[in-house]
């Protein structure tokens, strides 16, 4: 088999050694990939976005089977182009990956059929924002309505940042047309959880759960990025509270999708806050998240391709899902700066024994050479029977991987060793 993965982070390369454990598996074409994957994948420099490019790639390469990986290329129809085509893929179509790429139609959802979340408010005037957020209670979440790279969020703690947040998503237009519109929600407070799930619109599997680490730095000081690490499984989730959220939160999901005509086939991410009122989703994503793939995938027992091609089918009843009960963990290496300025081209050393345990996120090869070309460079993880070890494993690996200029947290798992030790 041929299989195309459009994409070219972390995520896309647990994607891509998942999927290379099938035997079937002839070639992995990653588009356009990074310099980091290529002994797992024949890397093409074809943009994800470029959706007529990556179509005809896959028709002139005979491709088998697609996975579209992050939220652009899904929002922009990948997935409905290459059907188009007669090339199964994986992933929702632009009428469901929408659940990402418009706040508004997932808080409208959300209200609609009764799935809790924030309380929230819309707005498509800025006036009228800026009216409201004078006398919203504190803190006060501001939303763009669209995709913007994650950083459309603010918490803010001021009527004034509040404000502020407002003129720059709607009068300034820092993220486009993404804030066209915006939702100003409630502020909700507890320990956050992911949570992917598998499904085809009929039935819906979760993965096992998992805790990401946002902010840059330790105990989660500085900036919002785009994760530090994850662990999996996330302690918090507990088998009462998984009943609970399949029971409110994820059946209802799949099924208020289907009703609205957009039945939703791929993974599907649930950013969940456990509140002291239960449950409550924070966020979709239409795909799976990074870094919490890098930590998911590594405990998946079964076959993705064969998993993935079942949902693509609409028979994922049919095929067995198993996560081992182990612990994983990964640790981000960053470039010293990131999310803000960083410096990048520094040569990438990653020792041989621990290859399999490295994903890598920002590299690029140039005259031979393996090249740092990012602010997140590599995903290092460790699999052990406990979460402690699984820590100490995954900061073992990040110390056989080498560049200059290397930054990473070092309390990865802490806070969740914690919740374990009560
Ligand atoms: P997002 O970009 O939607 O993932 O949001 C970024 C982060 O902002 C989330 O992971 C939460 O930590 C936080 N956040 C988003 N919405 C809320 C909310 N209503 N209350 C508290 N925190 C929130
Ligand atoms: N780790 C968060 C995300 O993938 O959106």
């Amino acid at each position: 088999m041929k299989v195309l993965v459009v994409g070219s982070g972390g995520r896309e390369h647990a994607i891509i050694k998942k999927i290379k454990e099938n035997k079937d598996v002839e070639v992995i074409y990653a588009l356009p990939g990074n310099g980091g994957m290529a002994k797992d994948a024949v890397c093409v420099p074809i943009q994800a976005t470029y959706i007529d490019g990556i179509v005809e790639f896959a028709k002139g390469h005979d491709v088998d089977y697609a996975v579209v990986a992050p939220d652009d290329p899904l929002a922009l129809g990948c997935v409905d182009a290459l059907e188009a085509a007669g090339i199964p893929s994986f992933g929702p179509r632009a009428n469901a990956a929408i659940i990402e790429s418009s706040k508004v139609f997932s808080k409208d959802m959300m209200k609609k059929y009764g799935i809790p979340t924030a309380s929230y408010d819309v707005f498509d005037d800025a006036n009228e924002a800026l009216e409201f957020v004078k006398t919203a209670p504190l803190p006060t979440v501001v939303k763009a309505d669209g995709l913007a790279l994650g950083k459309g969020v603010i918490i803010a703690i001021t009527h004034e940042v509040a404000a502020a947040a407002v003129k720059e998503i709607m009068q300034d237009k820092k993220f486009g047309k993404s804030g066209d519109r915006i939702v100003v929600e409630e502020f909700l407070e507890g320990p956050e959880v992911s949570v992917l799930a598998f499904t085809d619109g009929k039935t819906l599997i979760p993965m096992v759960s998992s805790m990401d680490h946002k902010r840059a730095g330790d105990n989660d000081t500085g900036l919002n990025t785009g994760g530090m690490g994850t662990v999996a499984p996330n302690p918090y989730y507990t088998k009462e509270i998984a009943d609970e959220c399949m029971e409110k939160i994820f059946l209802p999901t799949m099924r208020a999708m289907n009703a609205e005509g957009r039945t939703f086939k791929g993974c599907l991410y649930f950013g969940l806050m456990l509140t002291k009122d239960g449950p409550k989703v924070i966020e979709y994503n239409c795909r799976f998240g990074d870094p919490e793939t890098q930590v998911v995938l590594p405990l998946l027992e079964s076959d993705l391709l064969t998993i993935m091609k079942a949902v693509t089918e609409e028979r994922l009843s049919e095929v067995e899902v198993k996560f081992s009960d182990k612990h994983a963990c990964c640790v981000i290496m960053a470039s010293s700066g990131y999310p803000e300025k960083y410096d990048k081209g520094y040569e990438l050393i990653i020792a041989d024994e621990v290859e399999d345990q490295v994903y890598v996120a920002g590299a690029k090869i140039e005259d031979g050479k393996l090249l740092t070309d990012g602010g997140r460079v590599v995903g290092c993880t460790a699999v052990a029977d406990s979460l402690e070890e699984a820590i100490e494993k995954a900061y073992k690996v990040t110390s056989k991987v080498h560049f200059e200029n290397s930054y990473l947290r070092h309390d990865i798992g802490q806070r969740a060793l914690k919740a374990y030790k009560g």
